[in-house]
């Protein structure tokens, strides 16, 4: 019997096995963020991501058009209005609600939502998720954030457009900016949908004339953009960490989910992540001062010479105790134990 471990057929792996053995080191790493990348920007097919991209694209306006429909009506308005933001150069993406990471939404700038109402008052079966999320408790911050909504619905049921609604309340409650106010549609949405687009393209049509900030920087309080490079990092936050290898197996990886929030970076397919690690500060200190060490001490290590305290934080691992260490405790030599990162 044998286990089939990929999800590819035996052609696809031999093209694969052809591809991946002639790249370097790099073009590999370039490679897996891609396909990263890929799977987690929403809705967006790769050809269309390369061809809405432009050399201008820092300067454009960002925005997000999400819709939750039943009979379709809703993702045929969602699908137009991203017609015309593209023909007015924004920078537009649209996903169905279902495909939605809500996570992201703390990173948005600009979010358009197409969405009906059914049953009695309540979400399309793929609105359900995102509806609860922004109308729940867990519902986060979101004062970055600029947004409209159409709502459809049939004025002849009791709770007229309440899904459209409730999230244009939830995400004015979140400190959100409106756009223009909330339109509902009747049955013959048509003419509420089009002054809709019309209104709302404009008014982002005006933002993209007026969008300073650049890739890789965050304006400060005093409008000083703060450039991020591998000179001057930028201290993300780490959202979520989640070993993905079984307990039985002795590789331990990790997804990471890693906040860009303030830093004025968007991530994109093929983007790589470095990640520079440090052991604690306090951990360093308390080190040096067990073993009678200065901190300014002059040591030569793997990657030169450097003082004692930039070793141990930037160049050794210092939180795991070995043998060694303990050996060489008493005659306070145990620094030189540690090993190197
Ligand atoms: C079974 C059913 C239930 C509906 N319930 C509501 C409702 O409670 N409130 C409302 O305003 N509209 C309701 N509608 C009307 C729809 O929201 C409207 O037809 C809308 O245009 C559908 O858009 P969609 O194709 O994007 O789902 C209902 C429609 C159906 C078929």
């Amino acid at each position: 019997m044998s286990i089939k471990l990929s999800p590819l057929e035996a052609t696809q792996l031999k093209a694969l096995e052809q591809l991946t053995h002639q790249l370097s080191p790099e073009q590999a790493l370039w490679l897996s963020g891609y396909f990263q990348g890929l799977n987690h920007s929403p809705g967006i097919k790769s050809e269309e991501y390369v061809s809405s991209k432009t050399a201008s694209d820092t300067q454009r306006t960002r925005l997000t058009i999400l819709y939750g429909t039943h009979t379709g009506h809703s993702e045929s308005i969602a699908k137009k209005l991203h017609e015309k933001a593209v023909a007015n150069n924004i920078d537009s993406t649209i996903t169905a609600m279902d495909e939605y990471n809500v996570r992201n939404l703390k990173d948005e700038k600009n979010l358009l939502v197409v969405v009906s109402t059914h049953g009695e008052g309540e979400p399309p079966l793929m609105a359900e998720d995102f509806h609860q999320f922004v109308t729940g408790k867990r519902a986060p911050k979101l004062k970055q954030l600029n947004y409209s909504v159409l709502a459809l619905g049939d004025k002849s049921y009791k709770y007229f457009c309440k899904t459209g609604l409730d999230i244009d309340h939830a995400l004015s409650s979140a400190g959100a900016t409106p756009i223009t106010p909330a339109v509902t549609c009747d049955v013959d949405y048509q003419s509420n949908a089009a002054q809709w687009i019309e209104k709302v393209i404009e008014v982002l049509s005006k933002q993209n004339l007026q969008t300073h900030v650049t890739e890789n920087s965050e304006v400060t309080t005093d409008g000083q953009a703060i450039e991020y490079s591998p000179a001057n990092p930028f201290r993300a936050k780490v959202l979520d960490k989640v070993r993905i290898t079984g307990r039985e197996s002795d590789k331990e990886v990790y997804h990471l989910e890693i906040s860009l929030e303030n830093s004025g970076m968007v991530y994109e397919p093929g983007d790589a992540l470095g990640i520079i690690a440090q052991n604690p500060e306090k951990l360093v200190k308390e080190i040096l001062s067990t073993l009678g060490h200065s901190a300014s001490e002059t040591v030569d290590t793997h990657a030169g010479k450097t003082t004692l305290e930039e070793a141990l934080k930037h160049h050794y691992e210092v939180t795991i105790l070995t043998r060694d260490i303990l050996k060489n405790m008493p005659q306070k030599q145990a620094a030189k134990s540690l090993k190197p990162f």
